[in-house]
């Protein structure tokens, strides 16, 4: 059992069964599938963190955990193994100073010029060989296309590479509006009309976040790094580091197949164009991000990245950090048990909060409302149900219960 008072215990659960839509800070910036409710991250690192300690999140996804870990002034990390992951998670992360934010906010009133269908675009030619533009030479989207490549031509010559990376990222969020799972494309007015509004959106988002940095007198680091969580623990740019205090992640859920990497043009043809406009390059297929293909029998594969993962989290774990969880499955059946197994195979222990004793299994449960990648799943939705799971390093004593800390505002240095 964790030892918390019950008011913070109360507030994890409020925060892990939110429903509120996303808002607020950077996380609009762009609808990475799968993402977590930032009030559940938050309510994670306030529970079990203080100003200035280490957050760690080993499937960063589109970066939720760092967001609000940064905006509650404690340094963290954030893994994974997708490049647009990294973009998004990276752009979401970078603290803007005045002089930045200058800049974007004069470039947010022009960039509307920069989209006109009798003006030249840049062709991207190496990213069209290798298939960026997969479904996108259709008489009904060339118009789009060269929306796209004339708005990041405009941010490519915003003069420094985290202006660039911003501006990428308002194509990247207002090109997934005009296009993924849209049965009608908006006209060039409104793409148009919805850049500058982005653009707009994204800016009052970065002034949110650097004024939430500012209020800590010491400066919150993020890095993110792109690569396999597992074997983190052996990773150069990690070693000498402190052990994280926290740990909170979302891994592929385990047969529930989500669209990270592809959006669905045109009914459901999947187009790769996300990467490109983040001017980065595809990993491979979609097993490659789920870990493993569902169609594997017992899910052996998913299982195996699974252990792998969070072996690696368990070693560079110590005795007080504390593993949070949001876990989903296809089939509770059996997958909730071996989820369990499999936790306990990379020495990781569970813990359980006091308050929900007499609730179901004692665990903290979630109703997800209808998500759109359940619809690929046959029959059920069982992945409607999600749990968080809490564990500790296996054989080490129990934390000493932390005080939920009010944050202090200090001046910037
Ligand atoms: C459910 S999403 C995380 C969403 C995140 N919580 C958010 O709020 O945006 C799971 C992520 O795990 C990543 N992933 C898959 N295999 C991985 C691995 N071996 N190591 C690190 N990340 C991996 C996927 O690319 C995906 O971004």
């Amino acid at each position: 059992m964790l030892d918390l008072p019950a008011s913070v215990q109360a507030a994890l659960v409020a925060g892990a069964r939110d429903s509120e839509p996303v808002r607020g800070l950077t996380h609009g910036y762009y609808k990475y599938p799968a993402r977590f409710s930032p009030r559940f991250a938050r309510a994670a690192i306030e529970t079990f963190t203080r100003p200035a300690d280490l957050v760690l999140d080993n499937h960063v996804g589109g970066g939720t955990t760092l967001v609000e870990a940064l905006a509650l002034g404690r340094h963290a990390i954030g893994v994974d193994i997708s490049t647009l992951a990294e973009f998004v998670a990276t752009v979401k992360t970078t603290v803007f100073d005045e002089t930045e934010i200058d800049r974007i906010e004069a470039w947010a009133c022009r960039l509307a010029n920069a989209v006109h269908v009798r003006k030249s675009s840049i062709h991207f030619a190496d990213y069209a060989e290798l298939g960026y533009y997969k479904h996108l030479s259709h008489p009904s989207r060339w118009r789009l296309r060269k929306a796209i490549e004339q708005a990041l031509g405009s941010a490519m010559r915003l003069g420094s590479p985290r202006l660039e990376f911003f501006g990428r990222c308002v194509v990247l969020r207002t090109a997934q509006w005009a296009l993924d799972g849209r049965k009608n494309l908006p006209s060039l007015d409104s793409f148009r009309d919805m850049l500058t509004e982005n653009a707009k959106e994204m800016l009052s988002g970065a002034r949110q976040l650097s004024a939430a940095v500012k209020g800590y007198s010491h400066l919150p680091t993020v890095r993110v790094i792109n690569r396999s969580a597992a074997g983190l623990e052996h990773d150069d740019g990690l070693a000498h580091l402190q052990s994280p205090r926290l740990v909170v992640t979302s891994p592929p859920y385990p047969g529930v197949h989500v669209l990270y990497h592809r959006w669905q043009v045109d009914g459901r043809k999947e187009a790769p164009l996300p990467f490109m406009i983040a001017n980065k390059f595809d990993g491979a297929g979609s097993s490659y991000y789920t870990m493993g293909d569902r169609k594997y029998p017992e899910l052996k594969t998913h299982f195996d990245s699974i252990r792998a993962s969070m072996s690696s989290v368990a070693a560079l774990a110590d005795k007080d950090t504390i593993i949070v969880q949001m876990v989903a499955f296809s089939d509770i059946s059996w997958q909730l048990k071996r989820y369990l197994e499999t936790m306990e195979e990379a020495r990781l222990s569970e813990v359980f909060l006091p308050m929900l004793q007499g609730e179901r299994d004692g665990r903290l449960w979630r109703t997800v409302p209808g998500r759109r990648w359940y619809s690929d799943q046959r029959g059920d939705t069982p992945g409607s149900q999600e749990v968080v799971l809490i564990h500790r390093k296996r054989g080490t004593t129990p934390m000493q219960p932390r005080r939920r800390l009010r944050i202090g505002v200090h001046s910037h240095p």
